[in-house]
């Protein structure tokens, strides 16, 4: 594998990630839906997943989802610069798709300082949609900076580790491994 030795061990491997992401349906199916109920009609729900990093949960996630309606719409957050840090964000793919009166879940790969979901959440909140919910794959606490309140979490990482694999990147590297690692600082 191209990728073998900048990684200098994996944290959770295709198998896990994969079971944990079908328990996480199901919580997500089981808190729904009754919530998605209006006037005898069950509702869609809309995962909204950020791009780049949450394309693959958010691909494994909805095939998971069966027992109630989705949508699904994308939106893109960027920082300047590439790499481990993250600077000021900017807004550039907004929702295709209107949020007022809807039920949003956010997808994301991983919250590290928090700013990411708490500029959308902002956002969100300011269009009226009826929930807005979040699903993370990683919550990375040690650089918190912003309280963001989580609503489905796959794996805690309370380390300050740098992560990469499974559409997290190094310098857009490293999305399409099926495991997550933490990436060899001889790869930096
Ligand atoms: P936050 O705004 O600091 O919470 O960071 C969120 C974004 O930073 C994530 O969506 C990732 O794109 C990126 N990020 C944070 N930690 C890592 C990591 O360990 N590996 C790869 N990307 C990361
Ligand atoms: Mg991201």
């Amino acid at each position: 594998m191209v990728y073998e030795r900048d990684i200098s061990n994996i944290i959770w491997d295709d198998e896990a990630i994969q079971q944990r992401i079908r328990e996480m349906a199901r919580e997500i199916e089981r808190d729904y839906k009754p919530k998605l109920e209006r006037n005898g009609k069950i509702e869609p729900l809309i995962l909204v997943g950020l791009l780049k990093g949450a394309f693959l949960f958010l691909a494994d996630l909805v095939r998971n989802i069966e027992e109630i309606p989705v949508e699904v719409d994308f939106v893109r957050i960027a920082s300047y610069g590439e790499g481990t840090t993250s600077g000021e964000l900017r807004f550039i793919q907004d929702l295709v798709d209107p949020v007022l009166n809807r039920h949003i879940l956010i997808v994301e790969d991983i919250v590290d300082t928090g700013n990411t979901l708490h500029y959308l959440a902002d956002i969100l909140s300011n269009r009226g949609a009826a929930s807005t919910g979040f699903c993370v794959l990683i919550d990375k606490s040690a650089r918190r900076e912003k309280p963001v309140g989580m609503d489905y979490v796959g794996f805690e990482c309370e380390e300050d580790k740098f992560l990469v694999g499974y559409g997290l990147d190094y310098a857009e590297k490293y999305r399409n491994l099926k495991i997550i690692g933490e990436l060899d600082p001889s790869a930096i």
